[in-house]
Formats: C-alpha cells, sequence, structure tokens
C-alpha cells in the first residue's frame, strides 16, 4: 500500500466514526483509524467533511501531528454505500465521496456492505473509481483497499476473486472473517500466496487477544484490525491494544 503504519493495529470502522482518536490514536500504539463508514448520499454537494466533527484541521492536509511525540495515525476512510441506494448510483456516489473527503485521508477503504452486489459487479465499480483516483491532485497517492465479506471469502474461489480485486486497482484487501473465524488463517494463508507480497492485507473479525492477532499477521495479514474487543475489554482495552500494537508487521 506503499504506506508506513507505526504499528499492525487498526481501530476497525463504525468504532469512531468521526476520527476523534486520530490524534491521540498513536498513543495507544494503533497505526490507524478507520473513520466511518461514512454514507455516500448527502446533498450535493457534500457538506463538512466527517472529521469537521472532530474538530481536525481536515484542510491541513496530511499529517496530522499526534498528541504526544511521534507519528500520528494513519486515517482510512471508510465509506459504504447506503442500504437505500440503488447499485446503479453507487459508482458515483463513493466517488463524490472520495473527492470531497480524500485530503485528510492515507487511504480509502470501500465496503460493499451488508445485502450488497456481487463480487464482479463490486470488482468493476473498484476499477472504475481507480482510474479516477489515480487522478486526484495530492502529494501522495490515495491508497485503495477494498472490504471483502466473510461471504465472498468463505467459498473456493478465494484466490481468484482476491486477484480480480488486485488487478482492478486495489493495493490492499481488508479480509472479514466476522462470522467465519474457523479457519481464518488458512485462508489468509491461501490470500497471500494468490496476491503476493506487494499488496496489503488487512484481517479483520474475532480478534481479541494477542495470540489470535500474532496468528492472523504469521498467516499473511500485514496488519490486524479491532473493533468488539477494544469495547468489551472495559479498562483492559488499552492494554490489549497496546500490546497487539507491540507485535511485528510480517511486511
Ligand atoms: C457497532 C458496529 C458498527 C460497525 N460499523 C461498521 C461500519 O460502519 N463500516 C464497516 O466497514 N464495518 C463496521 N463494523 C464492522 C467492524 O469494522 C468489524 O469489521 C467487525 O466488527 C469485526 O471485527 P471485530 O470482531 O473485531 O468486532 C461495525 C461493527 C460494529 C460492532
Amino acid at each position: 500500500m506503499r504506506l508506513v503504519f507505526a504499528s499492525p493495529l487498526i481501530l476497525a470502522a463504525g468504532l469512531d466514526r468521526h476520527g476523534y482518536l486520530l490524534r491521540s490514536g498513536a498513543a495507544l500504539g494503533l497505526g490507524a483509524v478507520e473513520t466511518g463508514s461514512h454514507w455516500t448520499t448527502s446533498a450535493q454537494p457534500l457538506p463538512l467533511h466527517p472529521l469537521a466533527h472532530a474538530g481536525t484541521h481536515v484542510d491541513a492536509g496530511r499529517p496530522l501531528l499526534a498528541a504526544g511525540s511521534g507519528p500520528a495515525a494513519l486515517h482510512g476512510l471508510s465509506l459504504a454505500k447506503p442500504p437505500g441506494l440503488d447499485w446503479a448510483e453507487a459508482g458515483t456516489a463513493y466517488w463524490r465521496a472520495v473527492r470531497a473527503w480524500h485530503r485528510s485521508a492515507d487511504y480509502v477503504v470501500l465496503n460493499p456492505g451488508r445485502g450488497g452486489p456481487a463480487a464482479a459487479e463490486f470488482a468493476d465499480l473498484v476499477a472504475a473509481l481507480s482510474a479516477r483516483c489515480a487522478r486526484l491532485v495530492r502529494a501522495r497517492r490515495l491508497a485503495l483497499v477494498v472490504k471483502l465479506p466473510a461471504t465472498w471469502i468463505e467459498p473456493a474461489g478465494r484466490a481468484a476473486l482476491a486477484c480480480r480485486f488486485v488487478a482492478a486497482g486495489a493495493d490492499g484487501l481488508l479480509v472479514s472473517a466476522e462470522g467465519a473465524a474457523a479457519g481464518v488463517c488458512r485462508r489468509l494463508a491461501e490470500l497471500r500466496e494468490a496476491v503476493g507480497p506487494a499488496i496489503g492485507l488487512v484481517s479483520v473479525g474475532g480478534i481479541d487477544s494477542v495470540p489470535e492477532a500474532r496468528a492472523r499477521l504469521r498467516a499473511g495479514a500485514n496488519l490486524v484490525q479491532v473493533h468488539r474487543a477494544a469495547l468489551r475489554s472495559g479498562p483492559c482495552a488499552t492494554d490489549l491494544l497496546a500490546r497487539i500494537a507491540a507485535l511485528r508487521s510480517q511486511g
């Protein structure tokens, strides 16, 4: 993904929608915070940048300075199509959101969401969006990550599917094991083998301990995401996050 993460730990989408932790997240050990998912249909033109609510300097561009010393957590901008919007309009909606909000982001995550399109249809959308993103005027290229739901990854054919998204322009794949944790490491290893070392593999779903995070990284993920364990752990959450963050990324 041509990005340098301070640690292999990412706060998964849906937990910090407005990026309150972008400034202080590095102190928790976070390599990145995924804001959103932000819906992509607002009245034209899209009004406030989602991060404006967090009081961050969204127009100042990267990098934001961390509250302490050291680099800030990177910003992944997670985008999903609202359930009500027809898929025929989805490509335009994702693009409007990227164009309006990309400046504070290091990478964008395209999430097909629940009840989304067929994988092949989504790959076509990613290809069109990738071509448009390449023309964005930025100091650094915007990396594109595609979230792959467990229902796309569980069946045989996952390797070909992953390669199809890479061919469409994905720099990284966010591989969800939500509700499908059994066999996740085997599937990750297979995907790593298929896409090669240059593609970022991010594992999410059921990571609730250091051994589980370590197993995902060893299987081939470069990065891991945590959501519910960070909520469930209560006062121990910062300790769990710090110990996962201390693990070494595989690439
Ligand atoms: C309350 C809640 C809200 C979520 N919202 C989003 C979202 O907006 N976009 C997204 O891509 N994933 C969302 N997720 C999924 C998480 O990012 C993550 O993929 C999922 O919870 C599995 O990780 P976990 O087992 O660590 O919780 C949400 C999850 C929860 C529990």
